[in-house]
């Protein structure tokens, strides 16, 4: 769709296409994804708590903290938000709970027909949560919700923080290994780009490896950490998936293309973050989707911080990579075959997207 002649009604016609179109989500952090109005309302139930019992409750309310609209974030900006602000927030079984659905419900809504969502196990002191329950909470949701009546499915993966020490990466390892047969799929290496030892973690990525694990990793976030030598370390943790690859040297670049490993890409993300220099026509998705080199996936990291569900996503790429309707199509069902879930999960979305294709056949020119 060319961006300068669409008229409104042709960018809402445009929405809604993206919003049933379904779609695979890769790449969510589940901490990110929550909304600020889901923030409030916990905020609102705790506040009203400690009232109760004549406490006061210190914690500043998100709508302040996150203003509506807001979505300037970047990798200074980012971080400090989820470990001074929301962690503090969704700390018990209760609010973790009942975070999890409401994301949940929120990528059902838009069209989400299989999400990996991606948490780092967390143990929360003032409330003596543990990792092992903080995960068994985030399952439970996931369990509870795939055995509803919904079409969407979602697996988990397991995060180590680049700043975690090796004890806490083990610690991960573990558990996602542990918790295997009850829906975690993968490992990540996550957090602040310009932090922490990441030689340190490729002992725990091969233990995952090893256990049946599948690997995704943050990969050329920021310039600063990805001289090619940086990159090649984390090549050789033997990664299935990569998000963001922005900066990226020719040679790092050919080697991807030469193992045709798929590409998590984040387009609202990198442009509000400031991440690469210029908008959205101007992000690296042009690039890999014109080569067809690389499986390429749209992915919303934290819909929660900058406000663009997948749907959206996908409109942005139409709108400014001039993509039809078939094209945005095909981009989604080529999602299936990156998927960490075994066969029976691939084999249920074929089905999924051979019937919509049947029923919404007319609209893929
Ligand atoms: P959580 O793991 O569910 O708590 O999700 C929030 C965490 O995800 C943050 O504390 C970061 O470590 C990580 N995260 C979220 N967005 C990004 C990103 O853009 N790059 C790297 N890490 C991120
Ligand atoms: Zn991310």
């Amino acid at each position: 769709m060319d961006l300068n002649n669409s008229t409104e009604s042709e960018h809402s016609a445009l929405q809604e296409f993206c919003k049933k179109l379904p779609k695979i989500e890769l790449h969510a952090h589940l901490t990110g994804s929550i909304t600020r109005e889901c923030l409030h309302r916990i905020w609102m139930q705790k506040k009203e708590a400690a009232n109760q019992e004549g406490l006061l409750y210190d914690l500043e309310d998100p709508i302040v903290v996150i203003p509506s609209g807001k979505v300037d974030y970047d990798l200074v900006t980012c971080f400090p938000l989820f470990s001074n602000y929301i962690y503090r927030l969704c700390n018990d079984v209760a609010t973790i709970t009942y975070s999890t659905n409401a994301v949940l419900q929120d990528f059902d809504d838009d069209g989400v027909v299989y999400l990996e969502l991606r948490t780092t196990p967390r143990e929360f002191k003032e409330t003596g949560l543990t990792k092992a329950q903080y995960i068994e909470a985030v399952l439970n949701s996931i369990n509870d919700y795939n055995t509803s009546s919904s079409t969407m499915k979602t697996y988990l993966i397991l995060s180590i923080d680049r700043r975690d020490t090796p004890e806490k990466a083990q610690e991960s390892i573990n558990l996602a290994t542990r918790y295997q047969g009850w829906g975690v799929v993968g490992v990540d290496l996550c957090g602040d780009p310009l932090k922490g030892d990441i030689a340190s973690f490729r002992p725990h990525f091969a233990q995952a490896r090893a256990a049946g694990l599948k690997i995704t990793l943050h990969f050329g976030e920021v310039a600063k950490t990805s001289a090619e030598e940086d990159l090649r370390l984390l090549l050789s943790f033997k990664p299935d998936r990569l998000s963001h690859v922005i900066h990226i040297p020719e040679s790092i670049r050919e080697e991807l293309r030469k193992r045709n490993v798929a590409l998590e890409l984040c387009i609202s993300c990198n442009v509000h973050a400031k991440m690469l220099i210029g908008d959205y026509g101007d992000h690296h998705f042009g690039m890999w989707f014109l080569e067809q080199q690389c499986p390429v996936v749209l992915c919303t990291d934290d819909v929660g911080v900058f406000c663009s569900p997948l749907s959206n996503e996908y409109a942005l790429v139409a709108e400014h990579f001039q993509l039809t309707p078939k094209q945005l199509y095909d981009l989604s069902y080529s999602g299936i075959k990156t998927i960490f879930a075994g066969k029976g999960e691939k084999d249920r979305l074929e089905s999924i997207f051979r019937a919509w294709k049947q029923e919404e056949g007319a609209k893929l020119i």
